[in-house]
């Protein structure tokens, strides 16, 4: 079938010439005068295209007036030009071809009025039919087109890092086990432990939580690179910016420091926010109408931003000066709780922050330890709304920092012989940062819950579709 897009089709002015297009009826309504008018979406853009669909056609009573929100047809017509308020073209059908009816009693749940988002949950495999939903994708493609654009056009170099893996690299012990063993029948060894020798790759194997540690073994030989891909996390938190299985982007950049490494930050969310701004503003049009009240103008003021940077120790400061009560407590070495990072952003400097050098307590074993001893090169990207977008850090080139570092903090050394091996065998200073995909369409859209802006959301006890 040879079919236009209707987002190229509303574009046009060429009326008189003949043309397809197919979708999903949105509404159908009949008209005193003998004829139909349908709201056609194909999900190639947000608006729908209005159908003239008169009663000479020869379906017209047996099928075209049968014709229900959700049903799905293919048409051929004229464009004309729209007499109507709301359009600019519209089509005058010569054959309206029903391809799929959608009928009354089989009950389609998305009807004309608005179904809450926890509802559609429930039907994840149809949301995507909806006004938010199809504004969603389109904006989630668009970031996603945009990442490549903004590192290919910078020299990084695009690394896909393997899903199953042996190493922690977050060092939390929060992965999900891969295994083929019979989990009613485990093979054990002599001292009763599992015998993982006889599992599927002969050892103890999980889903990763981040290519880090496979893109620095890459960033150490090409220069810059990055990942993007699916990160798994098996932490029991249900709350709107957690996902069980969530998509991260990490570049990773050698000869390069912690300054270099915010710089890189800032420039890729200032190119996200500005792209968007430029492709996407007929979505973005409806999520400031409907979603979020001053959402464009926020995502352009980031988009021109020169972003703050702090200290982690300034931004303890400025939180323990607020004179605020936090339920969490703050003092230096804690960690930042969501409460901390919305002060922070949305109240103290009402834009995003990178916080950086934090204390090595509550940070990962890959980042480089600072001359005084108590912090690392950590950044952390804090946006209004979300909280941590970012998080990534110099990294540990020092060999035998490195290696005092991961006994430190109980790590099973052996483990991560071949990462040590890269500061053995001319190492370099080098840098990085994962940046949430799902957290960064949240902010970019200003959806609440996570769960509404990946495709088939996976949480805790709930991994349906
Ligand atoms: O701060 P995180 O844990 O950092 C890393 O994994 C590093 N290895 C990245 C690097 O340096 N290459 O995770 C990075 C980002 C967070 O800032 C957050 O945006 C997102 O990943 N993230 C999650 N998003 C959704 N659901 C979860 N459970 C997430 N956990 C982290
Ligand atoms: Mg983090």
């Amino acid at each position: 079938m040879r079919r236009e897009f209707i987002k190229d089709v509303l574009k046009r002015k060429d009326f008189g010439t003949e043309i397809t297009v197919a979708g999903w009826v949105r509404t159908r309504r009949d008209s005193k005068g003998g004829f139909s008018f349908i709201e056609l979406n194909d999900g190639s853009c947000f608006g729908n295209i209005q159908i003239l669909a008169e009663n000479s056609l020869h379906n017209y009573t047996s099928e075209i007036v049968k014709l229900l929100t959700g049903a799905s047809v293919s048409v051929k017509g004229k464009l004309v030009e729209s007499p109507g308020k709301g359009q600019s073209v519209e089509i005058h059908a010569l054959a309206v071809k029903v391809l799929g009816f959608c009928k009354q009693e089989d009950g389609y749940p998305l009807q004309k009025q608005r179904v809450p988002f926890e509802k559609l949950r429930e039907v994840a495999h149809l949301r995507p039919r909806t006004n938010s939903f199809g504004a969603m994708l389109r904006i989630r493609n668009r970031l996603a087109y945009a990442t490549h654009k903004f590192y290919q056009e910078r020299n990084f170099y695009y690394l896909n890092t393997p899903v199953i893996t042996c190493s922690d690299c977050e060092g939390a012990g929060e992965m999900f086990q891969v295994t083929t063993l019979d989990l009613n029948n485990l093979p054990k060894t002599v001292n009763n432990k599992i015998d993982y020798s006889q599992d599927f790759f002969g050892r103890k194997a999980s889903l990763t939580v981040s290519g880090q540690l496979e893109a620095e073994s890459y960033a150490c030989a090409l220069g810059n690179v990055y990942t993007f891909g699916p990160t798994f996390r098996a932490e029991n938190s249900n709350t709107r910016r957690h996902l069980s299985e969530f998509w991260m982007i990490e570049p990773e950049m050698a000869f390069a420091d912690i300054d270099d490494n915010v710089r890189l930050a800032e420039d890729y969310v200032r190119y996200l926010t500005s792209d968007i701004l430029e492709h996407c503003s007929e979505d973005l049009d409806f999520f400031n109408k409907r979603i979020q009240k001053g959402l464009i103008e926020r995502l352009t003021k980031v988009s021109e931003a020169v972003f703050k940077t702090i200290n982690y120790s300034n931004a303890i400061d400025i939180l323990i000066k607020s004179g605020k009560t936090f339920e969490y407590p703050v003092k230096w070495g804690i960690d930042l709780q969501s409460e901390h990072e919305k002060f922070l952003t949305e109240e103290y400097f009402k834009a995003p922050v990178t916080v950086v050098n934090y204390p090595k307590n509550i940070k990962a074993f890959y980042m480089r330890l600072n001359d005084d001893n108590e912090t690392v090169a950590a950044i952390d990207m804090l946006v209004p709304g979300i909280g941590e977008i970012i998080g990534g850090s110099q990294r540990e080139e020092r060999l035998d920092v490195l290696q005092n570092r991961i006994r430190e903090l109980g790590q099973p050394i052996e483990n991560y012989w071949w990462y040590l091996d890269l500061r053995k065998f001319g190492t370099v200073p080098h840098a990085g940062f994962g940046l949430g995909f799902e957290r960064l369409i949240q902010f970019c859209t200003g959806m609440q819950n996570i769960r509404d802006v990946i495709p088939f959301p996976r949480t805790p006890n709930n991994a349906d579709f």
